[in-house]
């Protein structure tokens, strides 16, 4: 039998749309509008990565969340810019309140086209070590540099419409040596990554590193989530002061 000739489907969608049709019917008659408690309640979606408090954005209202942590979707990728920065947000954790974020700019390549420090707000966001390391890479650096060949690895790149050399180097192995000889190189930036990936042997180790991102631990007022999801609330902020946390009731049994 094709299944689209079983008859247990078409009773369903008659019985589903019955229901839809009674619940956008009822509320109508029932409250005045959606209650914060309800549509704080929700999950959002973007690709595969689902968020609640304290993020916001695609159809999260800023009052379901932290001001600090709006999210944007993308053609199903989740995009977090932190200090004018573009990140990827790999994954989302809220039983650990951690979130995976790669650097957009170094997605495809380590070359950026403006060159931006990794940085966030330390009143939003805690480095919690994780087990990781940082990566420094130098960008725009003279050419003939005279740059120690130990432990670094020497690329290309065209930055400010300029080809020229770069460097990166596990920041843990940047001795005083190679700080002096760096002052040849115009910018550089930090990133964490993973130390299971420390043995970064060439371009495509770190390109690997670079995607599989680095972890960071959000403050967001989670003494009180906490005791606002414990008192069967839903957290967000105050649509008026949204600096203020605030705990949504349900309206049930009010
Ligand atoms: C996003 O993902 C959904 C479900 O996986 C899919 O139906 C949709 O076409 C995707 N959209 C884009 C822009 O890739
Ligand atoms: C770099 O070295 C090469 C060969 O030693 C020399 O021809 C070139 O002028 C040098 N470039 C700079 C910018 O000093
Ligand atoms: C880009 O290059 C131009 C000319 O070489 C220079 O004046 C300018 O300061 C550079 N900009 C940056 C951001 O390095
Ligand atoms: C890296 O860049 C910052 C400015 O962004 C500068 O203060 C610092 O001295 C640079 N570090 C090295 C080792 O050149
Ligand atoms: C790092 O990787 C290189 C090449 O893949 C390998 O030869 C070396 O043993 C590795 N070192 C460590 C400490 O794992
Ligand atoms: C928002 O703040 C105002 C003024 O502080 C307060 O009266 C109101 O109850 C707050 N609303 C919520 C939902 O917490």
């Amino acid at each position: 039998m094709k299944p689209g000739l079983d008859p247990s489907p078409t009773l369903f969608a008659i019985t589903l749309t019955v229901v839809l049709a009674i619940i956008i019917h009822f509320p109508l008659h029932t409250s005045q509008e959606t209650q914060p408690y309800d549509t704080c309640g929700q999950l959002v979606r973007c690709g595969n990565i689902e968020f609640q408090y304290p993020f916001w954005g695609l159809n999260r209202p800023d009052y379901c969340s932290h001001p600090g942590f709006k999210l944007n979707c993308q053609s199903n990728v989740t995009k977090l810019v932190l200090e004018s920065v573009n990140y990827r947000v790999l994954d989302i954790d809220s039983s650990t309140r951690t979130i995976t974020l790669a650097r957009n700019d170094l997605w495809s390549g380590i070359c950026p086209q403006y060159i931006h420090e990794t940085r966030y707000d330390p009143t939003l966001f805690d480095r919690d070590n994780y087990g990781q390391e940082m990566v420094s890479l130098y960008y725009e650096c003279d050419d003939n540099a005279s740059i120690p060949l130990a432990a670094n690895y020497r690329f290309s790149c065209n930055v400010n419409q300029t080809q020229s050399d770069g460097y990166f180097y596990r920041t843990s192995l940047i001795d005083p040596n190679i700080a002096a000889s760096m002052v040849q190189c115009n910018n550089n930036i930090t990133i964490p990554f993973d130390r299971s990936l420390a043995n970064i042997t060439s371009e495509s180790d770190l390109r690997s590193a670079l995607r599989a991102g680095f972890k960071l631990q959000w403050m967001a007022n989670n003494d009180d989530c906490d005791w606002c999801v414990r008192s069967y609330g839903r957290c967000g902020s105050n649509s008026s002061s949204p600096e203020l946390f605030a705990c949504y009731e349900s309206g049930v049994g009010k």
